[in-house]
């Protein structure tokens, strides 16, 4: 199986592949002391080692943004009318290009991921409620779905009559293979009761266990059998795996760009295939562009801050000042993040939670049993404590296990990321802040006792 992050491509497709050698050698590009200066506003003392949750911007692109909402408010009207609708259009152009949709039609831009979610999920309930679906049609998903969007389908499929099947996937995982096997088992067991599966919604990257998904044999599943619409919830792509949207062949697919494409808060697009049968989308917002197609109502939905819509231009401008671009970014933050990975692993004699070539910019390394992460609980007990006593941010996760023995085994999981701005020391950090609990003797439990 070829390597899931590259969805079938390699990292030749990199802007900056047309450089010569001789303008490498002269080090055209961002020196380390310049990436320090982007990201000097993080907090000092803080080993930020969870880029995944909420991403991160640069300073350059903060003072891009900045300067976007100044022209607003110097000369509102002026903006609104001649510039805006321009400034989101460019965009728009240029998110097409990088996935290789397309149509700029095909390209919405929206707030987040969770927006995305809730415009795909409403035209579900929809369907429900007009009598185009029947009751009990169901909806599949994986069991690791992101908590917001399993609360989109209990808001918009499941309160208009629509059922859900959830397809659980092995962790810690070892290959593609077993991944495909569950959802084929999944799928099956859906629909055996001859329900209609309307809709599949499947992640790119999933975020609590992370794994790279086998994302394009998951939707060639779906339309083997016979599923209608397929969505992939790739929150965490863009930046960290290529994106194809054409070879993955989705109807919908979102991904957040504040969270590894440097944006700022929050700027997302949703692509919708044209090919597919009119899917019409509405944005949940309704205003003046309602019916004028989801992307032309998605650029105006009330008066608000759309800078971090505009700065696209800019952060490929940032993106360009790295070796390789986007492609060199994402390569050299996974190589780094399975190395710390296996650090990690190594000094706690633990193990990572998925082959290196299934962790994106992510990686899942088992915390020491002795530490006793036994439930959700524990794990956000833990989360704060290496916060708080050591300056370690890292989000931590609980895998109760297969037939509930969990005396020796490994329950407790830290998400690390990698993003430009890290360095060794964040990951040295939080090895010997675990190191230490386990020298005191520290366990969750008595985490807990301590409150
Ligand atoms: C898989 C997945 N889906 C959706 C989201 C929601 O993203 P946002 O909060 O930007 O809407 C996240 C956030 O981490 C995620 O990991």
């Amino acid at each position: 199986m070829e390597d899931p992050r590259a969805n079938g491509e390699r990292s030749h497709d990199n802007n900056n592949n047309h450089l010569s050698k001789k303008q490498k050698l002269s080090s055209k590009f961002i020196s380390d002391s310049e990436i320090h200066q982007e990201f000097a506003h993080h907090q000092l003392g803080i080993s930020r080692i969870n880029n995944g949750s909420f991403g991160s911007c640069p300073a350059s692109i903060i003072a891009a943004q900045k300067r976007w909402q100044l022209r607003f408010l110097q000369q509102p009207d002026d903006f609104f009318f001649n510039h805006l609708q321009k400034g989101i259009l460019r965009s728009r152009t240029l998110i097409k290009s990088l996935i290789n949709a397309d149509h700029v039609d095909e390209v919405s831009i929206v707030d987040n991921a969770t927006t995305a979610a809730a415009i795909v999920l409403q035209h579900v309930g929809w369907a429900f409620a007009e009598g185009r679906f029947e009751k009990g049609d169901a909806v599949v998903m994986l069991h690791c779905a992101f908590q917001a969007v399993k609360k989109s389908i209990e808001a918009y499929v499941t309160r208009a009559g629509g059922s859900v099947i959830v397809v659980q996937l092995p962790f810690p995982v070892h290959s593609e293979q077993e991944i495909i096997a569950e959802f084929r088992k999944g799928l099956a067991k859906g629909k055996a009761h001859g329900r209609k599966v309307r809709l599949a919604i499947i992640d790119h990257i999933t975020s609590m266990p992370c794994v790279v998904i086998p994302v394009r044999e998951l939707v060639q599943i779906c339309r083997e059998e016979g599923v209608e619409k397929v969505f992939v919830d790739a929150a965490h792509a863009i930046g960290s795996v290529h994106v194809d949207v054409k070879q993955i062949g989705a109807d919908f697919y979102v991904s957040n760009l504040h969270k590894w494409f440097f944006c700022p808060p929050s700027v997302a697009f949703l692509y919708c295939r044209k090919s597919s049968p009119d899917p019409d989308l509405h944005h949940p917002v309704v205003s003046h562009e309602y019916g004028n197609g989801l992307a032309i109502e998605s650029a105006w939905i009330g008066t608000r801050d759309y800078s971090s819509q505009l700065v696209v231009p800019e952060v490929l401008d940032f993106i360009s000042r790295f070796e390789g671009g986007i492609v060199g970014i994402r390569d050299r933050n996974h190589e780094a993040v399975v190395k710390m990975g296996e650090m990690l692993a190594n000094a706690w004699e633990t193990h990572l939670g998925s082959p290196p070539h299934m962790c994106p910019s992510m990686a899942m390394v088992g915390l020491p049993s002795s530490l006793r992460v036994l439930s959700d609980e524990d794990a956000s007990r833990l989360r704060t404590h290496l916060r708080n006593r050591f300056g370690v941010e890292v989000p931590i996760h609980y895998q109760a296990p297969k037939d509930g023995n969990d005396s020796d085994r490994v329950t407790g999981y830290v998400r690390i990321s990698h993003q430009v701005y890290n360095t060794v020391d964040d990951y040295l950090r939080l090895r010997d802040a675990i190191n230490l609990l386990l020298e005191e003797g520290v366990t969750c439990q008595s985490l807990h006792k301590d409150k």
